[in-house]
């Protein structure tokens, strides 16, 4: 932390932290530490971008004083409200009561929720928005899933800088901060940063890179590690390259077995999300098909689905069957997913999920899911009662669509 001012152009300045300790994130240990950056825009009408994390917020509003009266801020935009960024919000608006929060919709409410902000203004960006903060125009282009849903980033557009806050990162404690005054190569710190926290989110890369092509971009300013200004032209198309879909085709396997017909709609559905995904993918009632095609199928494929009807507690037709003959195989590099269309309550879904956790395959359930995306609004099992609703057929093929994602990161 420093109060020298670090210009990136006339009147922006970086007002963030150096975290040059081992860094505990994510389940894992930073051992090259972290910066978090901040960023002053010094205009008619002041505004900060993102803040630093929870815990350096103290020393971050008492250096910002040092390159502003706090009171004078107009505006914060927060792109994404992790706490490492978003941390130190309470903080600062505690100090500047006439700043406006901009964020997108959901930031808005998880902000309000997590630091108590409810009496705070807001301003709610859609995708494209801009905002004139006084001899500067900032647009701003929604995000999800880059790496949390409510994600957005910023574009000074007379300053051509990207602010996009944890994409285009890397984790390096850097008192240089610009790239072009790096001490030793980090290209392997920024391929990393990309494979750990973006990657898993690929087809939203790919997104974000279409949005931001033909922007005039001299300068990325992320909120980890270095400041992007010798070739930021080379970044964005490193991101291009890393998102793109493999040659490999990935494939899925829907299996079902019905009493009414109801888990027949939920496969189709889940049909549906995966060709939204282009997932090459087969749809077989167990219940008439051969054992040993199915098995056969089941080797082929890298995600399947194993859907029943409850009847009597328990599973109908030949799904147990061909559970069963699982135990004896190694389908460690498959993912299984439970579903089903019930009734009452819906235990054979239970039953199936019970199934895969002892099997040796990996059993996608929400928590799964969450860990291994950070997606909190998708349930798995798919349960679905009787039949599938307006509602329920869109929550069906968006769950698909997040297994496609996995498949195809
Ligand atoms: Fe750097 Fe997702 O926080």
């Amino acid at each position: 932390m420093t109060s020298k001012k670090v210009l990136l152009k006339e009147n922006i300045e970086w007002v963030g932290y150096v975290d040059d300790r081992k860094v505990p994130f994510h389940r894992l240990i930073l051992e090259k530490g972290t910066t978090y950056n901040s960023y002053l825009l010094k205009t008619e009408k002041p505004t900060i971008i993102d803040t630093v994390d929870i815990q350096f917020g103290g020393q971050y509003i008492e250096n910002l004083k040092a390159h502003i009266d706090l009171k004078e801020i107009q505006y914060i935009v927060i792109n994404h409200v992790e706490p490492d960024h978003a941390g130190a919000l309470p903080a600062l608006v505690s100090q500047a009561p006439n700043a406006i929060i901009v964020t997108t919709e959901l930031g808005a409410e998880e902000l309000k929720e997590m630091f108590k902000l409810h009496n705070k203004e807001f301003l709610i960006i859609r995708d494209g928005d801009t905002l004139d903060i006084g001899g500067k125009t900032l647009k701003f282009f929604e995000t999800p899933f880059l790496h949390t849903e409510e994600t957005m980033i910023t574009y000074s557009i007379e300053d051509k800088i990207l602010f996009p806050c944890d994409q285009f990162s890397s984790h390096i404690a850097t008192y240089e901060l610009f790239d072009d005054l790096a001490e030793e190569d980090f290209s392997q710190d920024f391929e990393v940063y990309y494979k750990l926290i973006m990657h898993p989110h690929r087809p939203y890369v790919q997104d974000m890179v279409k949005k931001i092509k033909n922007l005039d971009i001299e300068i990325i300013a992320p909120s980890h590690g270095f400041i992007l200004r010798k070739d930021a032209k080379k970044y964005i198309d490193l991101y291009d390259r890393m998102s793109q879909p493999t040659e490999e085709s990935k494939k899925a396997l829907i299996l079902f077995s019905t009493m009414t017909g109801n888990t027949t709609k939920v496969a189709k559905y889940i049909g549906e999300g995966l060709e939204e995904k282009q997932i090459e993918h087969k749809i077989m009632n167990v219940s008439n098909t051969d054992k040993q095609e199915v098995l056969e199928e089941i080797l082929l494929a890298d995600a399947i689905f194993f859907g029943s009807s409850t009847r009597y507690a328990d599973m109908v037709g030949n799904m147990e069957g061909i559970l069963k003959e699982l135990k004896a195989m190694d389908l460690s590099d498959k993912l299984g997913i439970a579903f089903g269309s019930y009734g009452w309550s819906g235990e054979a879904i239970e039953v199936i999920q019970d199934y895969l956790k002892d099997i040796n395959i990996k059993a996608v359930g929400s928590s799964y899911i969450i860990k291994t995306t950070g997606m909190d609004h998708i349930e798995f099992p798919i349960r679905v009662k009787f039949r599938p609703k307006e509602i329920e057929q869109e929550k069906i093929i968006e769950a698909a669509k997040v297994i496609g994602d996995l498949l195809i990161a």
